[in-house]
């Protein structure tokens, strides 16, 4: 059976992607940012993962306002990217794990999450920066993927709750998949962050940090908050650390802290970092 090596949740701004492609890592701006990611390379290479399922929330690449799903699920031999707008450089196309997905699917759809699958799927920021940032200056990517798109752009959006309990889904789906394969789960969005309105550029440093301790030592802690609230607490764009929330939900063993970061701002986001790893 595959195993579940742990999970990393990242932010996700697309300037970052315009950071590497200018190489500005060590940048006064930049370094703080960066600086987080050494020790989880480090991570990577002792766990050495072979599959990486990704949980993410598309931006309008692949889905727009006209047809968006709650949940979907990729299932396609090959994942490409594509120019968004934001100036970042288009990155080689990811290889799907196509036993895992439809895997995945079943075992979703079996425990009533009504999923789309998507035998296409164009991945955008939230999925190309985090893997450019964990795996950097790789031509070819070091671990098959399976994309998870969570609906953080349109109203209504799925609960915490809800959220939490499709990761934990995930989590036994992965676990009772019949491959002898290393599989890390990847969460990218958030943290607060509000890119429009009245309160655009508004953060919350000390939600943050709790959130980033309840998922350590109390995962379903942030269960508790409805959307309005989490909208209120973190902002518009803030919701995306739904995606921290199923990953934290897919860890189904012993969970234990490797590393974190917290950086304000990158961009007008506030960037955190974990990384946990999975004991069976
Ligand atoms: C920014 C943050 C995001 O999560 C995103 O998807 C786009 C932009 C930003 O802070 O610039
Ligand atoms: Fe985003």
């Amino acid at each position: 059976m595959a195993t579940i090596v742990g999970g990393i949740t990242t932010s996700h701004v697309p300037a970052i992607g315009r950071a590497i492609a200018r190489d500005l890592q060590a940048d006064p701006y930049w370094k703080p940012f960066f600086d987080g990611f050494p020790p989880v390379h480090a991570w990577l290479d002792r766990v050495k993962p072979d599959v990486a399922v990704v949980i993410y929330n598309d931006h309008g690449l692949n889905f727009f306002l006209d047809k968006m799903p709650t949940f979907s699920v990729g299932a396609a031999p090959e994942y490409r990217n594509a120019d968004e707008g934001w100036g970042i450089p288009v990155v080689p196309p990811f290889k799907g794990e196509l036993d895992l997905s439809w895997h995945l699917i079943e075992s979703l759809i079996g425990e009533d999450f009504d999923l789309t699958t998507c035998q296409e799927m164009l991945v955008d920021h939230a999925f190309t920066l985090p893997m450019a940032m964990l795996w950097p200056g790789q031509d070819a990517w070091p671990v098959t993927t399976v994309p998870v798109c969570i609906n953080t752009v349109q109203f209504p959006l799925p609960s915490a709750a809800r959220c939490y309990k499709l990761g934990q889904a995930i989590g036994r789906a992965i676990n009772s998949w019949d491959a002898d394969k290393r599989v890390v789960v990847i969460g990218t969005g958030g943290l607060s962050h509000q890119l429009d309105g009245e309160r655009a550029g508004f953060i919350n440093k000390d939600f943050d940090l709790q959130f980033m301790e309840s998922l350590v030592s109390d995962p379903a802690w942030a269960t508790k908050y409805s959307i309005t609230d989490l909208v209120e607490l973190t902002g518009t764009q803030g919701v995306e650390l739904l995606m921290w929330l199923a990953t934290r939900g897919a860890l189904t063993g012993t969970v234990k802290k490797v590393h974190a970061n917290y950086h304000i701002p990158i961009s007008n986001t506030a960037g955190g970092l974990l990384v946990l790893e999975n004991q069976a």
